[in-house]
């Protein structure tokens, strides 16, 4: 792969978008090296992954400007596409994705963090949907998943304004979790992501789909899904040994049960 790293860890899978010459700008190359590596996870093994981008001032510095310049109506739906079909992949992967920001996150960097589950970014991090002052709506999913991660009111300011908003802000409204200075930043995503991980694993995958599939549905249907995936987690050798040893109250077990059982 040319422009993405990919490296397994403890559990846990790193994906660094690697292409800083253009502050890690997603063109086809890089999408489609991102969804073969998402293909390739071994998901028995890695619980959690991690999505970065390479260098210190840039985590993605959004969709690729050259490549979408020359681009006619049809080619720029489809460049729409491929982008969203991979982010989409990553929103709905099994384990849960930590964003770690290191940088600008601007159009389709933006875009990706809020495919992922979590996001935590460095002091230096500049989120924006800078689109519509190049002539265009974000196209990665922006105009959908902005408007459901903070409030729709501030999400159609800052798309309307292309605004960028620095790490405090992107605090303060709610799109990160967290911000740290830029050498913790990659510490804390792996601490977090290790924390994950030690979890049952299949009751965590339940508990992402849960909550994904519950806010797409209204409350009725979303309670039932919450109750299949419930259900389904007591035909899982983990609940019978996280249970088990909480009812023994012996503690040397309780450690023994971790790691979980993948299956
Ligand atoms: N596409 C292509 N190349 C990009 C890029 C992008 N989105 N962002 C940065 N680069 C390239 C620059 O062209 C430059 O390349 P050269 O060295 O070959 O000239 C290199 O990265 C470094 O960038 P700058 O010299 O501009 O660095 P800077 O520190 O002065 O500015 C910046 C940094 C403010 C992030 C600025 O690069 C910038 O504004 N980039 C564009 C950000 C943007 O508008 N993103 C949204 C794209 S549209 C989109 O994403 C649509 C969608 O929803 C799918």
């Amino acid at each position: 792969m040319e422009f993405i790293k990919y490296e397994v860890e403890d559990m846990v899978g790193m994906i660094t978008i690697n292409r800083p010459k253009a502050l890690n700008a997603l063109n086809s190359q890089v999408l489609d090296e991102l969804n073969e590596t998402l293909d390739s996870v071994d998901l028995e093994n890695v619980r959690c992954l991690i999505l970065t981008g390479e260098g210190e001032k840039s985590f993605v510095a959004g969709a690729d400007i050259g490549e979408m310049s020359t681009l006619t109506k049809a080619e720029g739906e489809a460049f729409g596409k491929k982008g969203n079909d991979v982010f989409r992949k990553l929103e709905t992967f099994p384990i849960p994705v930590i964003a770690a920001v290191n940088g600008f996150a601007l159009g389709g960097g933006c875009e990706i963090s809020m495919s992922c589950d979590i996001r935590i970014c460095s002091e230096n991090a500049v989120f924006g949907q800078p689109e519509v002052g190049l002539g265009i709506t974000p196209g990665f999913g922006g105009t959908q998943r902005l408007a459901r991660v903070i409030p729709v009111g501030m999400a159609k300011q800052l798309i309307y304004t292309a605004r960028n908003i620095k790490a405090d802000e992107a605090y303060r409204v709610g799109l990160v979790n967290a911000v740290y200075p830029l050498e913790e930043l990659i510490p804390a995503a792996k601490k977090m992501a290790a924390g994950i991980a030690m979890q049952a694993p299949i009751a965590v995958r339940n508990c992402k789909k849960a909550i994904n599939e519950g806010l797409q549905v209204d409350m009725d249907q979303a309670i039932v899904i919450e109750e299949k995936l419930f259900g389904d987690c007591f035909e899982t050798e983990d609940q019978r040994a996280g249970m088990g040893n909480f009812l023994e109250k012996d503690k040397e077990k309780k450690l023994k049960v971790v790691p979980f059982k993948n299956k």
